[in-house]
C-alpha cells in the first residue's frame, strides 16, 4: 500500500537530510507506529507519504520514490488525492476552515464529491464518535484545544480514505480519548481494510495497537519491528530519545537485579504482574515506601470561590468552582477535553473573568486589579505557545517582559542570558523563535515568563508535542523553580506528569471540580478515575495490583519506575 525507496530529502541545500535514504514498505491494512525524538524526520516521512514532498515545499532536493495507494505520489498532482490518502497534520488549529464544526468536519467529503446525504450522514457519525455532537453548530474557534484535534480527525476520517497519515492527533487529547480514537482507527483499519500510519510520543498507545513500529533517528529508520521487539530493548529506545514503555523499564530494571527474569518483555500491567507475581515473597514487609503527604501551610495564593463562567455565546464552561491553592504548592489539573481547564486558569491572569463568584490572587479579587499588575505576582503560559510569541528574536522575545516593566538595561543584560542558560537555548538567542521546533518555543515562552519571577506559575499543557528529553528537561526547570518557592499550577493530559511531579490533583469534569485531593490517592479513586476520562499509566495499574500482596496501601506506592524496580527487587525471592 505504501512503498518508499531510498527517499532522501532536503529542505535547504546547507541543512542535513531530514529524509536520509529511507526504504520502507507497508501492506494495505497494517498499522504503522512512528516514534522518534524531535527533528528526527517523523513528520517529514508522513509528507512524503501524503505526496507533499517534494511538491509543495520549494527549493529542497529530493531523491527517491513513493507510492502511495498505487500512485507516484512524489511525481504527480497527487497530493490532491484525498479520496485515497487522509493526513491530520500535528498542528490541527491550523486546518480548520468552516463557520461551524459541522461545516468545517464537511469539506473534506464535500470536496471529494460525495453526494449530500452520505457527508452529513458520515460527518454526523464522525462527530459523534470524537464526543463533538453537541458542538455541531458551534465556531470551531470556541472550541477547546482538545476538541479542536477531535474535528481534526472527524473531518479526515470523514473521508474514509484507504490510508490514514496521523501526525501526533492525539496529543492534546484526554487519555480515555486516545484510546477512544485508536479504537476507531483500528475497526477502520478491521472493517475496511485501511492502512494507518500513526506518529505519537506514547509508548503505551503505540505498543497497544501498533502492528509495527518505527522509531526515527536522523532522518533514518533506525529500529524497526513488532511493538515488543522494537520497546524490548529499553536502552537502545532511550539512546535514541524514545521514551520506552514503563513495563518494559521496570522489566530491564529486574533483568539487570536477577539475571534472565522475563522471557519476553511485558507491554502491559497484566503481563508484567503475571511473570512476577510467583516469584515476590511471601512475607510482607509491611513499611511503607511511598512519600508522605506534606500539608502546606502557606497563605493562599489562588482563590476560586463559587466561580463561573459563561461564554458570549451562553455556554456555560465553569459551575461553581470553589478551590485554594496555597503558596509553594505544585497542583496539576486534569480532565477531560473541554472540562473547563483552560478556561479556569485564564481566572487567574485576568483573561477571563468570573460572570459568577470571585477570583482571588495573592488575597487580591481580580476585579480590582489591573491585569499588567496581576502579571507581577502570576506568571500564565498559554496551551498553544504561539499564542504569546512574537518578538523576532528568542532573546527579544524573553527580554520583553523585563522591558515593560522598567528593569534597567544593565539588569536585562545580566538576566537575560541567566535564563537562557537554565533553558540551555542560549545558541539560540538571535534566532527567530517561529523557526523552531515546539519544545523549543515551549521553552522560550517558560523562559519569558519565568524571567520575571513570579511567585505563582500557571501553564497550560507544557510537556505536549515535546519528545522524551525536552519534557524531562522542562520538568526539571520546573522542579527547580518549585523547590525555591515558586507556586506551580500546571494543566496537563501526561498521568506521568501528574504521577512523578505534582503533589495534589485537581480534577475538571463538565465545568466542575470532581476530585481535588493528593495525587498519590488520586489514581486509586475509581469513580473520578472514570468521570474525568483518565487512564492509569501501567506503573498505577501495576501498583494497585501489587498492593495487597507487598503488604503496602496502594496510595503508598511508589509512584517512580525508579522507585517502583527498587521495592520489587527487595521483595522477588532471589
Ligand atoms: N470562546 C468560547 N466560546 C464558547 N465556548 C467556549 C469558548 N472557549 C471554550 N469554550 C467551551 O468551553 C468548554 C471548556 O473549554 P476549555 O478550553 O476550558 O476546556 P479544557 O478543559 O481546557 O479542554 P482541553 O483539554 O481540550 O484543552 C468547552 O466545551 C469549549 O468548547
Ligand atoms: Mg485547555
Amino acid at each position: 500500500m505504501i512503498e518508499l525507496r531510498n527517499v532522501t530529502w532536503q529542505y535547504e541545500d546547507d541543512l542535513p537530510p531530514a529524509l536520509d535514504d529511507v526504504s520502507m514498505s507497508v501492506a494495505e491494512g497494517e498499522f504503522i507506529g512512528i516514534v522518534g525524538a524531535t527533528g528526527s524526520g517523523k513528520s517529514s516521512l508522513a509528507y512524503a507519504i501524503r505526496g507533499m514532498i517534494p511538491t509543495f515545499f520549494e527549493g529542497g532536493t529530493f531523491r527517491g520514490s513513493v507510492v502511495t495507494a498505487g500512485m507516484n505520489v512524489a511525481e504527480s498532482d497527487a497530493q490532491f488525492s484525498s479520496d485515497r490518502i487522509g493526513m491530520v497534520f500535528q498542528d490541527a488549529s491550523s486546518q480548520a476552515f468552516g463557520s461551524t464544526v459541522l461545516q468545517d468536519a464537511s469539506f473534506g467529503p464535500v470536496n471529494l464529491g460525495l453526494p449530500r446525504a452520505t457527508v452529513v450522514d458520515r460527518v454526523r457519525m464522525y462527530l459523534e464518535r470524537v464526543r463533538l455532537q453537541k458542538k455541531h453548530n458551534q465556531s470551531p474557534a470556541t472550541l477547546s484545544g482538545g476538541e479542536t484535534q477531535r474535528l481534526a480527525i472527524a473531518g479526515v476520517l470523514a473521508m474514509q480514505p484507504r490510508v490514514l497519515i496521523l501526525d501526533e492527533p492525539v496529543a492534546e487529547l484526554d487519555p480515555h480519548g486516545r484510546k477512544e480514537i485508536c479504537d476507531i482507527l483500528d475497526e477502520l483499519r478491521a472493517d475496511l481494510g485501511v492502512t494507518v500510519i500513526l506518529i505519537e510520543q506514547d509508548p503505551d498507545l503505540i505498543a497497544r495497537y501498533a502492528d509495527r513500529v518505527l522509531i526515527m533517528a536522523d532522518g533514518k529508520i533506525a529500529r524497526q519491528g513488532t511493538p515488543r521487539e522494537v520497546f524490548g530493548d529499553a536502552e537502545a529506545c532511550i539512546a535514541l530519545g524514545v521514551f520506552p514503555p514503563e513495563t518494559a523499564l521496570l522489566a530491564q530494571e529486574l533483568t539487570r537485579t536477577f539475571g534472565d527474569f522475563y522471557a519476553e518483555t511485558p507491554l502491559t500491567a497484566t503481563e508484567f504482574v503475571a511473570d512476577l507475581l510467583p516469584r515476590l515473597s511471601a512475607t510482607p514487609n509491611l513499611s511503607a515506601v511511598g512519600s508522605a503527604v506534606v500539608e502546606s501551610t502557606g497563605d493562599f495564593v489562588l482563590e476560586a470561590i463559587g466561580v463561573g463562567h459563561r461564554y458570549e455565546n451562553g455556554f456555560q464552561a465553569l459551575n461553581d468552582v470553589s478551590l485554594q491553592i496555597r503558596t509553594g504548592e505544585y497542583v496539576a489539573i486534569v480532565g477531560t477535553n473541554g472540562a473547563g481547564k483552560t478556561t479556569l486558569t485564564k481566572h487567574f491572569n485576568g483573561i477571563r473573568r468570573p460572570t459568577s463568584g470571585t477570583v482571588r490572587v495573592d488575597g487580591k479579587d481580580i476585579l480590582n486589579v489591573a491585569t499588567p499588575d496581576l502579571a507581577m505576582s502570576i506568571g500564565y503560559c498559554f496551551q498553544n505557545p504561539d499564542h504569546q510569541i512574537f518578538a523576532p528574536s528568542v532573546y527579544e522575545e524573553v527580554e520583553y517582559g523585563l522591558k515593560c516593566y522598567g528593569v534597567s538595561e544593565e539588569e536585562r543584560e545580566k538576566r537575560v542570558p541567566e535564563i537562557l542558560a537554565v533553558f540551555d537555548i542560549d545558541e539560540l538567542a538571535d534566532t527567530n523563535p517561529l523557526n523552531l521546533g515546539k519544545g523549543q518555543r515551549q521553552k522560550v515562552a517558560l523562559a519569558s515568563i519565568l524571567i520575571l519571577r513570579p511567585k505563582i506559575l500557571v501553564i497550560d499543557e507544557p510537556t505536549t508535542g515535546l519528545d522524551w528529553q525536552e519534557c524531562v528537561q522542562i520538568l526539571d526547570i520546573l522542579d527547580e523553580f518549585h523547590a525555591s518557592g515558586t507556586t506551580i499550577v500546571v494543566v496537563t493530559h501526561d498521568m506521568r506528569l501528574v504521577r512523578e511531579r505534582s503533589k495534589r490533583v485537581i480534577a475538571m469534569s463538565a465545568g466542575q471540580v470532581a476530585y481535588d485531593g493528593p495525587s498519590s490517592e488520586f489514581f486509586f479513586q475509581a469513580d473520578v478515575l472514570t468521570e474525568a476520562d483518565i487512564e492509569l499509566t501501567p506503573l498505577s495499574e501495576i501498583a494497585t495490583m501489587l498492593a495487597e500482596r507487598v503488604g503496602i496501601t496502594a496510595s503508598d506506592m511508589p509512584l517512580t519506575v525508579d522507585g517502583m524496580a527498587a521495592l520489587l527487587a527487595e521483595r522477588v525471592a532471589p
